[in-house]
């Protein structure tokens, strides 16, 4: 099974401090920046777009994680490919070309991801299973941070990581110290922690407890 790697979402981060926010997790240990991007139509929230991305792209060591939560994913992925993305995750949902787009993803020198809502069966993606570099599992229902991880998301895990077992399978929503064991014995390897880290008093501290888990 890949190495695990903690990837700390900043959507709950201060964003009049992102700078520190962002050194406090390359402190911490972080392995990767992941970036929730939202449009208000795919998911009922609003976040940030390519040009923040980029910002957060110089001001970080990290590579960046940019998970796409947008409709016509297609109309922003060379935008995201231009800001540096390392991973850019395509929700399944999102789509009716899920293979075309990821492979466009690839053209552009990003790695292509695809990432499902807890509703959605892993049956779905089976078919791009060998397009991708990673497939990210929503534990949550998409569009906001603090929510609580949905229980039946780890056994779709556990089902993916039985059907590929070299897969890169990143868990989003929910991930906390009292949970994450659980989602590492599912078949997780990269784990996404937003509230968890950002809501506590030392985002460094908290992010190398992660780490060392
Ligand atoms: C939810 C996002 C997640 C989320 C993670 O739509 O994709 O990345 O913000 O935050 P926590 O860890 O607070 O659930
Ligand atoms: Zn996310």
């Amino acid at each position: 099974k890949p190495s695990a790697i903690i990837a700390p979402s900043v959507l709950n981060a201060n964003f009049l401090r992102l700078q520190d926010e962002i050194s406090a997790i390359e402190k911490g240990g972080a392995g990767l920046v992941h970036l929730d991007i939202m449009d208000g139509h795919f998911v009922p929230n609003i976040s940030f777009g390519p040009d923040i991305s980029k910002q957060i792209g110089k001001a970080s060591s990290l590579p960046m994680d940019c998970h796409l939560m947008i409709s016509n994913p297609e109309m922003f992925v060379d935008e995201f490919a231009k800001a540096g993305a390392r991973y850019i995750s395509i929700q399944a949902e999102s789509t009716h070309h899920l293979d075309r787009i990821l492979n466009r993803i690839r053209e552009l020198g990003a790695k292509p991801a695809v990432s499902i809502n807890p509703a959605t069966p892993i049956e779905n993606i089976k078919w791009v299973l060998d397009t991708v570099d990673m497939v990210l599992v929503m534990s949550v229902n998409p569009g906001f941070g603090g929510q609580s991880l949905i229980p039946y998301c780890l056994d779709k895990i556990h089902e993916l990581r039985s059907l590929k077992p070299e897969l890169d399978i990143e868990i989003d929503g929910g991930v906390k110290l009292s949970n994450i064991l659980d989602a590492k014995k599912a078949g997780a390897n990269i784990f996404v922690v937003g509230s968890a880290i950002f809501k506590t008093e030392s985002p460094e501290e908290t992010c190398r407890e992660f780490v060392n888990q």
